[in-house]
């Protein structure tokens, strides 16, 4: 009788190749701020601390976010090796640890979310005036909550003008610290083939005064038509069942199935984290959503040509010895 041997563990080829999908996750300012390692039983992803945003983002909850959104493509990537992750919390800069489930086969639905991992990106550009297919909403929600979070749509007219209101004063809060305003210039980087921060193609145009949702300003040009012709954004409110750091990669993780599902549903995607930096607007943006919890971020969803896309460091920068 033969018997087959199962793999204890990923070889180091699956895990470097799975780091190859986690780093298309977003991250705050395309800071990139992860590590992995390849431990004797499984992968550890770790926060790089030297890549936390000193001025907006304090306790790293920013950066723990990005990183939770790096290990969800992680473990759809061993997903599809056939040998997928179970995982835990970690501690100090040891965000998650990662080890073999029982093989299985990929489920439909890893695939295709997998398949999403290289077309999903953040789109800064108009959004068209076609309403969202009803089908989307609940199924982005659903998403969220597999993950452990929520995501509470913003359907009422003055619900989303209080939301839209925080985002301004936010994003006027921020602008008005100096930190804040060099560290978002640092990373507003001024070539395309940058492999980090925003360049000038994703920025899209600069914020306009008369938008709804203001765009974070990533020193994109000046346009005289920036109007976004969308009447009414599809707005909703990300978050988890704890305000922890633990939960903020939690809310990585939930951020990332709900990207990659909006793009499978053929939705573009903003994202909004100025009322989450600022504490006392982050706390009348749970207050609007009627949440115990704290929100993690605001998105934007709807239907919009492709913009460009961001760049990300060479692998071996990111994989820890
Ligand atoms: C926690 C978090 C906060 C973010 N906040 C904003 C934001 O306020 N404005 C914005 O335009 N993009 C925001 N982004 C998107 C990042 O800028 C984007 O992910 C990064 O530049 C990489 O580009 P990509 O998403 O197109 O791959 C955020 C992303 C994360 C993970």
């Amino acid at each position: 009788m033969t018997t087959i041997a199962t793999p204890r563990t990923w070889s180091l080829e699956t895990f470097t190749d799975a780091v190859g999908d986690a780093v298309w996750a977003p991250s705050i300012h395309n800071s990139q701020p992860w590590r992995f390692r390849h431990t004797c039983d499984g992968v550890d992803v770790l926060l790089d601390e030297r890549r936390v945003l000193a001025a907006c983002d304090h306790y790293g909850r920013m950066a723990r976010i990005s990183c939770g959104a790096a290990a969800y493509n992680l473990r759809l990537a061993l997903a599809m090796t056939g040998l997928p992750a179970q995982y835990r919390f970690g501690a100090g800069r040891t965000l998650l640890h990662l080890w073999p489930d029982r093989l299985r086969r990929p489920t439909p639905l890893e695939s295709r979310l997998h398949h999403q991992i290289p077309h999903r990106h953040t789109n800064r550009g108009p959004f068209a005036d076609t309403p969202v297919d009803t089908a989307a909403p609940p199924r982005l929600s659903e998403a969220a909550r597999r993950e452990g979070g929520w995501l509470d749509f913003v359907a009422d007219e003055a619900a989303l003008n209080v939301v839209a209101g925080l985002v301004r004063a936010a994003d006027a809060q921020l602008r008005a610290d100096p930190a804040c305003t060099a560290e978002l210039r640092a990373w507003s980087v001024t070539a395309d083939h940058r492999v980090e921060g925003v360049g000038p193609a994703a920025a899209g145009a600069a914020p306009h005064p008369d938008e709804l949702l203001t765009r974070r300003d990533f020193g994109g040009p000046v346009l005289e038509m920036t109007r976004d012709p969308a009447r009414r954004p599809v707005v909703a409110v990300l978050g988890v069942l704890g305000d922890g750091l633990e939960d903020a990669v939690r809310a990585g993780m939930a951020l990332q199935c709900v990207l990659l599902t909006a793009a499978d549903l053929g939705l573009a995607t903003a994202l909004y984290s100025q009322p989450t930096e600022v504490a006392a607007l982050r706390e009348r943006l749970r207050r609007t959503v009627d949440r115990l919890h704290d929100p993690q971020l605001v998105l934007r969803f709807g239907y919009a040509p492709r913009t460009c896309y961001t760049n990300r460091r060479p692998i071996a920068d990111v994989i820890e010895p």
